[in-house]
């Protein structure tokens, strides 16, 4: 073996962009401005024009994000949010530490939400719904709206893994109350620490969450309530600000990444793979490459011989499987999606040659 595609080469998140990130650094230092300063507004106002958002606040990171927006909307104990039961416990952990109960329901055919599961588990204490806009791709939303506005539940959208992918030309995080945005390293738009972001349409909640987020100051500086601190610092806000510059090649060859694996593994019929890169009501923007394959360990241990790096997303598991955490239900298609579930290699640190490189030992590994 003498090549390697790691999953995810974290220390080239620096070396890739060293000139850059030290010019800002530089900047941002010899101001002293690490905290709530223009980088951070800045970075928030391009953040909402981007998104086509009325508001945008940067905060700690995209948990805090759904807790404070689920503060906002103003979750009392006993309410019910139901979930995907395919995404980071984040989603659910956001809503217990809001005071609420997360109830998972199983996903359909995308891998997505189920909308006909979300009606079905909809009860008399359910008052949200937060779908998560996983891998980059956002939900059939017009569906999950439909649903919310018949039985007047609230939405806030995980959009932590979607910044920039969009359903029918509307930006993931923007159908809700609001939608939660994740910096974390390896996301698409990645700092170099924690971060994230809410945007939000609605200038009450705004405040609300704005409050929340510093110490209840709002925009004045004026304490309105009590909050806690979850800010975005500036120095990230900063390096995030100039990488939204070039957000937009960033994505296209995250799609050429997924049209090579489209092209040469589609004929694989031990594969299901992600929608490709289409150009109809869905624009994803390939946060991750997900598929199923039948005998998933064998074919991971095969690319990890071959110096290839694969990822099973949450540790295996969906939400409802976590019985430590106290959920008992059975959701039999995200279980068998947890059996056959991969991640292969897609960032902006491999070449054509090595998504080629990976989808010619994945179909080595089928023709045996
Ligand atoms: C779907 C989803 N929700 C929430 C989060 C939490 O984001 P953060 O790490 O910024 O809190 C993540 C991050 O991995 C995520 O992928």
């Amino acid at each position: 073996m003498n090549k390697t595609v790691p999953f995810f080469d974290y220390p080239r998140l620096f070396s890739d962009d060293k000139k850059l990130l030290l010019e800002v650094f530089e900047d941002v230092g010899k101001r002293g401005a690490f905290i709530m300063q223009k980088d951070l507004l800045q970075f928030e106002t391009n953040l909402a024009r981007y998104t086509n958002s009325n508001f945008a606040v940067g905060v700690g990171n995209a948990t805090d994000g759904l807790e404070l927006s689920w503060l906002a909307v103003g979750l009392k104990p006993g309410d019910e949010v139901i979930i995907s039961s395919h995404t980071m416990l984040a989603t659910a952990s956001a809503i217990i530490t809001a005071g609420g109960t997360p109830v998972p329901v199983d996903i359909g055919s995308d891998n997505l939400i189920d909308p006909d599961a979300v009606l079905a588990a909809v009860t008399e204490r359910t008052v949200g719904i937060s779908p998560t806009q996983l891998n980059g791709r956002t939900c059939n939303m017009e569906k999950i709206m439909s649903i919310a506005n018949k039985k007047g539940l609230q939405v806030v959208e995980d959009a932590a893994q979607a910044l920039g992918s969009t359903f029918k030309g509307k930006h993931a995080g923007t159908f809700g109350r609001a939608g939660s945005i994740s910096f974390f390293p390896a996301k698409v738009l990645g700092g170099l620490g924690d971060g994230g972001a809410v945007i939000t349409q609605d200038e009450n909640l705004f405040h609300k969450i704005y409050q929340l987020h510093d110490h209840g100051r709002d925009t004045d500086g004026e304490v309105k309530s009590w909050g806690r601190n979850s800010r975005l610092d500036n120095l990230q806000a900063a390096f995030l600000d100039r990488k939204l510059q070039d957000y937009s090649k960033v994505i296209a060859r995250r799609r050429a990444i997924a049209q090579i694996y489209e092209k040469n593994l589609r004929g694989i019929e031990q594969l299901n793979l992600p929608p490709g890169p289409s150009t109809g009501d869905h624009f994803d923007v390939y946060q991750n490459y997900e598929l199923t394959a039948e005998n998933r360990d064998e074919l991971r241990e095969h690319l990890k011989k071959n110096g290839i790096g694969t990822l099973i997303q949450w540790g295996g598991k969906g939400v409802h499987q976590w019985e430590v955490l106290g959920f008992k239900t059975e959701l039999p298609k995200v279980e068998e999606f947890f059996e056959r579930c991969l991640m292969l290699p897609m960032n902006m640190f491999i070449s054509d040659d090595d998504v080629l490189y990976v989808c010619e030992t994945i179909a080595n590994f089928y023709a045996k």
